[in-house]
């Protein structure tokens, strides 16, 4: 048996895991992603910089690491107080600047290349934040409402450039009692909602995961999967 799925709104992300700015929302890393660091050179092969969307960023380390690959960092996360913990947690200033066209506040740092939109991901669009040449997708498409999986996938068709790749960290696991987010997503899913990429799976291996999470004796499997947009 397969626990219902939990669908979560942003308002619910801020409410549940960023009320308490001082405590650990349950995912954040404080180390950059051991997933990134293996991967950035199939993501922008070796000495290559680019355009890099991080969506759902959260407070995470990795903006930091992909700023000090040379890259161009776009991050996008609701919950303000993620935001501006960001800044405070890694001594960077910002300035903020509401879009005028667009629900977004866009907060920008003089000290690393680093932008990151506040606001609901369904709302961006290329017109305000450009394309890009990759995106890092840790905590992303698990994150989501099932209901939400196509939107998402239709969102990064249009963000990601033609050739531009996807380096996503994909889980599955068996629950009875869990529902999410995490979600379990199984290689199938991915094929049938990113229809727009080319998917290869770069490396499988077994996660520790919460004990509510999955049936006892089960292990979360992570697949980290390269999508290359055709
Ligand atoms: C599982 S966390 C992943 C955070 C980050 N990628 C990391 O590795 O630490 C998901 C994040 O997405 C944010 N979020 C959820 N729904 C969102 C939405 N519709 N638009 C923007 N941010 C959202 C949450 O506030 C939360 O910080």
């Amino acid at each position: 048996m397969t626990a219902k799925p939990v669908e979560l709104t942003p308002n619910d992300w801020v409410q549940d895991r960023w009320v308490d700015l001082d405590s650990d929302p349950g995912f954040h890393r404080k180390e950059y992603s051991p997933v990134l660091l293996k991967y950035h050179d199939v993501l922008f092969s070796a000495g290559k910089t680019g355009k890099v969307f991080i969506p759902l960023c959260g407070k995470t380390l990795d903006l930091i690491y992909l700023a000090d690959q040379g890259h161009e960092v776009i991050g996008l996360e609701y919950s303000k107080g993620a935001i501006e913990r960001f800044y405070k947690e890694n001594s960077l200033s910002y300035t903020t600047e509401k879009l005028a066209d667009a629900p977004f506040v866009l907060y920008k740092t003089k000290e690393k290349n680093i932008k990151l939109y506040q606001g609901d991901l369904f709302d961006m669009k290329p017109q305000i934040c450009g394309q890009f040449d990759a995106s890092f997708d840790r905590g992303s498409f698990v994150a989501i409402n099932l209901d939400d999986h196509k939107a998402y996938s239709d969102l990064m068709s249009s963000l990601v450039k033609p050739g531009g790749k996807i380096l996503m960290e994909s889980l599955s696991y068996k629950s009875a009692t869990f529902g999410g987010p995490p979600h379990s997503i199984s290689k199938d899913d991915l094929t049938h909602n990113f229809t727009a990429f080319k998917m290869s799976t770069l490396e499988t291996f077994h996660t520790p995961a919460k004990p509510a999470m999955v049936v006892e004796g089960q292990k979360m499997v992570c697949d980290v999967v390269l999508l290359v947009r055709m």
